[in-house]
């Protein structure tokens, strides 16, 4: 079969999303499927129908690749594709919006509001400790933490985009689980100096991994029903990750979902193949299965 990967795109994730696409490309190609790589710009449309693969292997990350945008050019091209389609994608990319179906599905979330950049260099919308950050935006990109001493609101740069999220700070671990089709695959503690930025999540050696985390058994449940039901609640399909954070101190009461990315990293510090490393699937096989897993 014939499989185009797309990637590289215009998002702030650009480099991420290439460097996800060449690792995902040459997993393919291990797997026997014939690809082409293509770098995602305005004449998308014509490329893929020019090209008119078998299949489309989404490995953009950000605006325009995981926010509903390609899924529904896909759709339109009637190509079928790998990961979440139009709607599951749309409201992942929104955190505010993925926080109110969470909520209604009963899933622990913390509190926030939206803020334009003005409002929030002129005052604490919430009292401090919080964290600000593009209500759609990954790979913790324009994140700023606002600890309880600060002396004021954050000074935010001015490129930051009209809708920010500004979100009451959970202390804690850093956890994330992977959901593939109708199963969890396996939690992951993350371990790094400060907190998991962009440098740490994308230079090798930025961060640890421990997979399996090593946490008590409810918790470990209670990670894998909460990224389950965060699958199902938001309607993804194909592969999710599921981002949390544990306040051990306060048990069961201290597991937060902070959000649901719907085309998680594939790069080589990326925490889902590692997850389905630790459960038997080669990436190859990984990728593999998210080709057969494609609709449209
Ligand atoms: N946004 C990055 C790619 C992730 O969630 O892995
Ligand atoms: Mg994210």
């Amino acid at each position: 079969p014939r499989v185009a990967v797309l990637m590289g795109g215009a998002s702030t994730e650009r480099e991420v999303s290439l460097s996800s696409g060449h690792s995902c490309s040459a997993a393919l190609r291990d797997a026997g499927y014939e690809v082409t790589e293509v770098d995602a710009g305005p004449d998308l449309a014509r490329v893929l129908a020019d090209l008119s693969p078998d299949a489309v292997f989404n490995a953009l990350h950000g605006r325009w690749g995981e926010d509903g945008c390609v899924q529904g050019l896909l759709e339109w091209l009637r190509i079928p594709y790998t990961h979440s389609g139009v709607l599951a994608s749309a409201l992942a990319m929104d955190k505010a919006r993925a926080k109110e179906v969470f909520a209604a599905a009963g899933l622990p979330v913390t509190r926030s509001v939206l803020a334009t950049p003005a409002e929030v260099r002129a005052r604490h919308l919430l009292p401090p400790p919080y964290v600000v950050k593009p209500n759609a935006e990954g790979s913790s990109v324009g994140v700023y933490i606002v600890h309880e001493d600060a002396n004021g609101p954050p000074q935010l740069a001015a490129d930051m985009p009209q809708t920010l999220m500004v979100e009451t700070y959970v202390p804690g671990r850093e956890l994330t689980v992977t959901v593939m089709g109708d199963r969890v695959l396996a939690v992951t503690d993350i371990l790094s100096d400060g907190w998991y930025d962009y440098d740490a999540k994308y230079r090798p050696g930025g961060s640890r991994h421990i997979v399996p985390a090593d946490l008590p058994a409810e918790i470990t449940e209670a990670c894998h029903d909460i990224a389950l039901r965060a699958h199902r609640a938001l309607g993804c399909r194909g592969i999710s990750r599921s981002d949390l954070r544990w306040d051990e101190s306060r048990g069961l009461a201290g597991l937060i979902l902070l959000e649901t990315n719907t085309q998680p990293g594939m790069t080589p510090t990326s925490l889902s193949p590692e997850q389905a490393a630790h459960c038997g699937y080669s990436f190859p096989e990984f990728c593999a299965w998210l080709v057969e897993d494609a609709s449209c």
